[in-house]
């Protein structure tokens, strides 16, 4: 039997019938009215996921998971994610993507991407053949380099540059031979490798129904599309992980300044973590737990002052090391 634990992911066909992958494109085009489908990608909290059969499925997914491979994920997903292709659709540029680790699933999941999954299932397609999801298998990694493979087990905020599509801006730094640059974005640390990953890559030709089980680590790449494709992915966390309060103080500016918007929770989680606790750390579930607890007036006070300081630490830090 296939491995979780060896490769990263599991692949299920029909996993959902074809009535339940109708029923979810349905919610999909009735949400769609209301979204803007150049942006790619929707989410939306797991309450609004009504079809009990899929509910079922992703619960028992979720479950086999802990169970079998010695995982810690919440029983239930916290949000399932729409995102889609459609030809007709101009998406802002960005058409080639790099392999890549996911950045926001990490940094706000407390940096454990090793309990985190990810349930993908194409919902609505028009050939079996497009817009597919690369993956690069866990097993094949470490076969190939044993330093990418320790780089990538766990970890997030990465891209996989291949130089051959990146001649211009990208260039090897001290191997001549090197034909791909790793970037943590988080660090900004950036290693060379000798191997592309379109070397080890797999990619499954996912019809209607199918799923792939991706453990969060998991690197991927958007595979070129011509048709329309729908997939719905639920996201499942870990509230048990600790974080610490340096996690989300750390987190590299130039990295958020793609993603302005995110800093604005992680200056929230550090300043709730600050005003509840003399500790340095708290769950993942415990600071959620606290974006939706009112402060005392009190609390209040200190709340915004430690928000005032970490913005402070933050853009010091940019305007001093440009990190
Ligand atoms: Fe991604």
């Amino acid at each position: 039997m296939e491995s979780f634990s060896d490769k990263g992911y599991l692949l299920r066909k029909s996993f959902f019938t074809a009535e339940e992958s109708a029923e979810m494109t349905q919610a999909f085009e009735d949400m769609a009215k209301d979204v803007d489908l150049r942006h790619k990608i929707k989410i939306v909290p797991y309450a609004r996921i009504k079809n009990e059969s899929v509910k079922q499925k992703v619960t028992d997914m979720i479950q086999n998971i802990n169970q079998n491979y010695g995982l810690n994920l919440n029983p239930a997903p916290d949000a399932a994610v729409f995102s889609w292709t459609d030809p007709s659709v101009p998406c802002g540029g960005n058409h080639y993507e790099d392999w890549q680790q996911d950045g926001g699933s990490y940094y706000t999941a407390a940096g454990n991407h090793y309990n985190y999954l990810n349930i993908y299932v194409h919902v609505y397609k028009e050939d079996p053949a497009d817009a597919n999801l690369g993956v690069v298998p866990f097993d094949v990694l470490r076969k190939k380099n044993h330093a990418a493979y320790i780089q990538a087990v766990g970890g997030g905020a990465t891209s996989w540059k291949e130089l051959k599509n990146h001649e211009g801006d990208v260039k090897a730094l001290v191997n001549p031979e090197a034909k791909m640059i790793c970037e943590d974005l988080w660090t900004g640390q950036r290693t060379e490798y000798d191997f592309d990953m379109g070397e080890i890559q797999t990619t499954h030709l996912l019809d209607v129904g199918d799923a792939l089980i991706l453990r969060g680590d998991m690197i991927h790449c958007q595979q070129p599309f011509k048709t329309k494709r729908i997939a719905l992915s639920f996201r499942v966390e870990c509230d048990r992980s600790l974080v610490s309060s340096s996690h989300y103080l750390n987190v590299r500016t130039t990295y958020v300044n793609t993603y302005e918007s995110s800093l604005k929770m992680y200056a929230n989680a550090w300043a709730f973590m600050k005003t509840h606790k003399k500790e340095h750390s708290a769950t993942y579930g415990q600071i959620k737990l606290w974006f939706g607890t009112k402060l005392t007036l009190r609390d209040q006070a200190k709340f915004y002052s430690y928000r005032l300081l970490f913005y402070t630490y933050v853009y010091m830090r940019r305007y001093l090391v440009f990190a």
